[in-house]
């Protein structure tokens, strides 16, 4: 039933993790990808490799800087003359603790809002300006449970950071509509992947279910399998919401 035949998918952050699972899921379903990440060598050569540079596109910015974002766009779309969905997956996940001396906190603060919400919200720009032009197109914003719940002390700024995602993506929803835009919000609980090495290594993967009544943590495939619905364009009349996925550890 999703089928993705020719369109062409922008996914941020994407040589690993739920951001590779996107790229695969899309080219399975008979899309192509632009698989964008802080480097085009390394991870993201890899999946590459494994796809064919004929159905997935590799693409290298550092978000760090959201000034990039123009930039890696208009690469995305020079690659076939178009864009249909915006997948701003890319994210980070670093710890600020109060009792860091105020530098420390700061810059940490800076990067985490730059990287998980100036850059996407550059991304949204482009991605609104180009599908404009186009008669509509589809946003997804990975956000997280944190957005909703709250994280531990040290992870206020990925928090904050999180709920910006929503209340954006609820606003191009909001006002985008009538151009044929339409935009989604997902918010995921644990996904095993590497963002969450430390945890594991600390708790391991009992530390995170004892608090998920599935009593699984996510795979990238659960996050992939939705996105990939979402950019199908079947669930049009949903835009604005944000799909939780998190095994029931935080019902709203
Ligand atoms: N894993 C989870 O439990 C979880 C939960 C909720 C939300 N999320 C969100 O899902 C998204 C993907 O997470 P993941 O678990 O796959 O993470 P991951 O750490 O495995 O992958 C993140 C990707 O983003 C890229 N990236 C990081 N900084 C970058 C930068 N400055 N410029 C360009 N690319 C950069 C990395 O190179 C990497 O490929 C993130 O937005 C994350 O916040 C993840």
């Amino acid at each position: 039933m999703i089928d993705l035949t020719e369109k062409v998918v922008l996914v941020t952050g994407a040589g690993r993790g739920i951001g590779a699972a996107i790229v695969r899921a899309v080219v399975r379903l008979g899309g192509r990808a632009v698989l964008h990440d802080i480097a085009a060598t390394g991870n993201a050569a890899t999946v590459q490799k494994e796809l064919g540079p004929d159905k997935c596109h590799v693409i290298g910015g550092d978000l760090a800087d959201g000034a990039s974002v123009p930039d890696i766009w208009a690469r995305a779309v020079a690659w076939r003359g178009h864009v249909d969905v915006l997948v701003n997956n890319a994210g980070i996940y670093e710890s600020a603790d109060v009792d860091h001396d105020f530098t420390k906190w700061s810059a940490s603060w800076h990067r985490t809002l730059e990287v998980n919400l100036v850059a996407p919200g550059h991304f949204c720009r482009e991605a609104i300006r180009h599908f404009k032009t186009r008669g509509g197109g589809i946003i997804v914003n990975l956000a997280s449970r944190a957005a909703f719940r709250g994280d531990d002390a040290d992870y206020m700024h990925y928090a904050a950071s999180k709920a910006g995602i929503v209340a954006m993506t609820r606003t191009i929803a909001r006002h985008f509509g009538r151009q044929g835009i339409t935009a989604f919000a997902i918010a995921p609980g644990f996904v095993r992947t590497d963002l969450n090495r430390d945890f594991f290594a600390r708790f391991g993967v009992e530390g995170a279910i004892k608090d998920i009544p599935l009593g699984e943590v996510a795979e990238p495939e659960d996050i992939a399998n939705t996105v990939v619905f979402l950019a199908s364009g079947l669930a049009r009349h949903a835009t604005g919401t944000t799909i939780d996925i998190n095994g029931a550890s935080y019902v709203r």
